[in-house]
């Protein structure tokens, strides 16, 4: 059985929009919050196969999206790196913040494989689960964004000390950023490997890399990691995602050889559509914070973005990731409209 999903992926236009969203299962979902409440540490949550596979399907079983992703965090790369990565309640990520870049070794990148194993294992048993109709998304955060929280010791507000290390330390930046690609590189593999049909390079802070420095920064890496899974006959599809790159959309999907692009709710889908190169296929860009307030300035905003993709292959999803806040009964209006099962 084909996917809508994975068609759109490879540049077939349909009627038909696939859905999902990003973050689909999370806070929002009250069988999710269950499953969290009986794992409180989240690393050893995203390391427990049986668990992980139950929350990846529980937006599966509830909105019959197109698309599962994977439960698992862009941050597993450097906890399986040592930087003692843990989640404290209210306050996000916290992780040793690395000092000189010579904590990273690539003997670490080595030995990373055996301890996410049981993502690849999860992997595996939920593609199994998956109807054939339905796409299983793996994922891994980019490289800059990695750096950010492995220079910062967790989430920041404007990467003022990821960016002051940039500056101070060309060489050693340079290195680092060589090592992270590889181990994203891997880590995507061994999705890959494990049956993830679909790949996706979340680079959620790419808007902290000043302009000039983007082609290094931001898009130089994504060709290391596509070269290093093409050498290794990996012909996975993969979707990138800089966030609020804006302008440097262009030369991000022209100089790359990725199949589809997230868009987020900074951009305008018109001048997206009208700008990137045709082969590629779109992806976004709904606020998930419209999805708070649903009703009809959600609908308006929905039919906005079908009409403005309506020329070219187009993944519906949001802008950025959906928000504890959300009312189901808003996600499944968003289902309705987005698939024109209401006018
Ligand atoms: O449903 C899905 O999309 C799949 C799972 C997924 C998670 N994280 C689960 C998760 C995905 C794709 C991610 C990616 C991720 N993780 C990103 C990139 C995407 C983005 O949103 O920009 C980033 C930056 C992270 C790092 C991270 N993980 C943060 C900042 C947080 C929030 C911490 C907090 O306390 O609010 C997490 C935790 C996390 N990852 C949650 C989920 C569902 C919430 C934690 C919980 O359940 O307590």
């Amino acid at each position: 059985m084909s996917s809508l999903f994975l068609d759109t992926l490879s540049g077939r236009q349909s009627e038909k929009r696939p859905i999902w969203l990003m973050r689909q299962a999370g806070r929002y979902l009250a069988e999710y919050r269950a499953v969290r409440a009986s794992e409180p540490d989240f690393i050893s949550f995203c390391l427990n196969p049986e668990k992980a596979v139950e929350v990846t399907l529980q937006p599966i079983n509830r909105f019959g999206f197109d698309a599962a992703i994977i439960f698992s965090d862009i941050l597993m790369v450097p906890w399986a790196l040592d930087r003692n990565v843990r989640f404290v309640t209210g306050e996000g990520p916290k992780l040793d913040p690395m000092e000189t870049g010579g904590e990273i070794t690539e003997a670490m990148i080595a030995g990373m494989a055996p301890r996410l194993t049981p993502v690849a294992t999860a992997i595996s048993n939920c593609r199994a689960a998956l109807a054939a109709d339905k796409a299983l998304i793996g994922f891994a955060g980019a490289p800059w964004t990695i750096i950010t929280y492995l220079l910062e010791g967790g989430s920041s507000r404007d990467f003022a000390t990821a960016r002051r290390w940039m500056w101070e330390n060309d060489v050693r930046f340079d290195r680092l950023l060589d090592l992270v690609s590889q181990a994203t590189a891997d880590f995507l593999a061994l999705q890959a490997e494990a049956g993830a049909d679909a790949l996706m390079l979340f680079d959620s802070w790419a808007s902290a890399v000043p302009s000039h420095l983007r082609k290094k920064v931001v898009i130089d890496p994504v060709n290391r990691i596509t070269g290093i899974l093409r050498d290794r006959g990996i012909e996975t599809p993969l979707i990138g995602f800089p966030k609020g790159i804006g302008e440097g959309l262009i030369e991000y999907c022209n100089e790359t050889e990725l199949q589809g692009v997230g868009i987020d709710h900074g951009v305008d889908m018109r001048w997206a559509a009208a700008t990137l190169p045709s082969h590629l296929t779109l992806q976004g860009n709904l606020d998930p914070l419209s999805l708070i307030a649903g009703g009809d300035a959600m609908a308006r905003a929905i039919d906005e973005i079908l009409d403005a993709t309506s020329g070219r292959p187009h993944i519906f999803n949001l802008g950025h990731g959906i928000t504890p806040e959300t009312p189901i009964e808003h996600v499944h209006d968003l289902l309705a409209r987005a698939r024109g099962q209401v006018s």
